[in-house]
């Protein structure tokens, strides 16, 4: 039985990643830090109904000697890295902690991994806030990386351990260059969920605004359920590369929420007030991915588009706060 270990199997990729696998047959295993194994009803929502299936080990990105002892315990046969300071404006708060603990826990595992199962198949999840700074059209895997956040400096850094690897030291590993990627299972920072959440707490008179910074920026929203599957192909492949997952297509922040409170019956603008605290120092102000390499060699296109994502997210939600109050 093959023997996998996922990073941040807590999150929402996590989750999704770990169904998939279990279903495939194998033996999932996953890091997370110790307060979360501690606060299962609060820190472990999204994978509690796997608990029984899975085998958590505590560490942290931080502490290289944790990372290698699990790696000498379970000597994966695949490993996917995710976990990370992934909240792009908390990056600007604390960029010193972000950059470390990022391109540091990257390291670190990769490290590991090398000197302990150097067969190992690795996936990082690179990310196209990479691209930051991009001018109209469509990202690939040859567009220029201009990162605009600290989040996404540590993620070029990240891009460029995971290729080096496999250049100097011939593992296999791939990046994965996913696009925004959202679910029901969305942690409510970002933006997607905020609104979604608000929207049914609105419904049900449970709050009366929504506060967002910049309704322009243009973002690639695909379904984490999909981008999961391609994590798991691009390891499967007979050599190690680097693929954009994303939907081709690009909406405002506007457009979902307008989208996501008419779902609702609801006027937008009766709620939602522009809050310049949200704005970001500096913004990636479009993104849209050409996912055609991934086509091409393993066949993945998304599932789920723009408007039955929004739909399904506040269906969800509605149905979270409707039975919880
Ligand atoms: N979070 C947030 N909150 N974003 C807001 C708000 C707000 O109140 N108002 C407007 N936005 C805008 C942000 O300025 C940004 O342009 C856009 O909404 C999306 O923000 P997020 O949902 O926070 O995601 P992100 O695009 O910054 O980053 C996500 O996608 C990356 C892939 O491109 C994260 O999941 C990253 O970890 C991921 O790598």
């Amino acid at each position: 039985m093959k023997k996998i270990l996922i990073t941040g199997i807590d999150g929402q990729d996590g989750s999704y990643l770990s169904e998939f696998l279990l279903k495939k047959g194998y033996q999932v295993h996953g890091i997370v830090r110790r307060v979360a194994i501690e606060d299962p009803e609060h820190q472990l929502w999204r994978i509690k109904h796997i608990l029984k299936k899975i085998t958590l080990h505590s560490g942290s990105l931080e502490s290289f000697a944790s990372l290698f002892k699990i790696v000498q315990r379970i000597k994966p046969d695949e490993c996917y890295h995710l976990a990370a300071q992934s909240f792009v404006s908390y990056s600007f708060e604390d960029e010193f902690s972000t950059i470390n603990t990022n391109i540091n826990g990257t390291h670190y595992i990769l490290a590991a991994i090398k000197e302990l199962a150097p067969r190992c198949k690795f996936y990082f999840a690179a990310s196209s806030e990479m691209f930051g700074k991009v001018k109209e059209g469509l990202q690939n895997e040859n567009s220029p990386f201009h990162p605009r956040s600290p989040y996404g400096i540590s993620k070029v850094a990240g891009f460029d351990l995971t290729r080096n690897y496999r250049e100097a030291y011939g593992i296999f590993a791939c990046n994965g260059i996913l696009f925004n990627h959202e679910s029901p299972r969305r942690g409510f920072e970002f933006v997607t969920r905020k609104i979604t959440h608000a929207v049914a707490k609105i419904k049900m008179g449970l709050s009366k605004e929504l506060r967002l910074g910049n309704l322009n920026a243009k973002r690639d929203w695909g379904f984490s359920g999909d981008y999961v599957k391609a994590m798991w192909l691009m390891l499967q492949q007979n050599k190690p590369d680097d693929y954009v997952i994303a939907t081709g297509e690009t909406h405002t922040v506007k457009e979902f929420v307008k989208l996501a409170f008419s779902h609702a019956g609801l006027d937008w603008r009766k709620y939602v007030k522009i809050d310049k605290d949200f704005y970001r120092p500096a913004e990636v102000h479009i993104l849209m991915g050409d996912y055609s390499k991934a086509t091409k060699k393993f066949g993945w296109k998304p599932t789920v588009r723009f408007e039955e994502l929004v739909k399904m997210m506040v269906d969800a939600d509605l149905a979270i706060v409707q039975a919880k109050y």
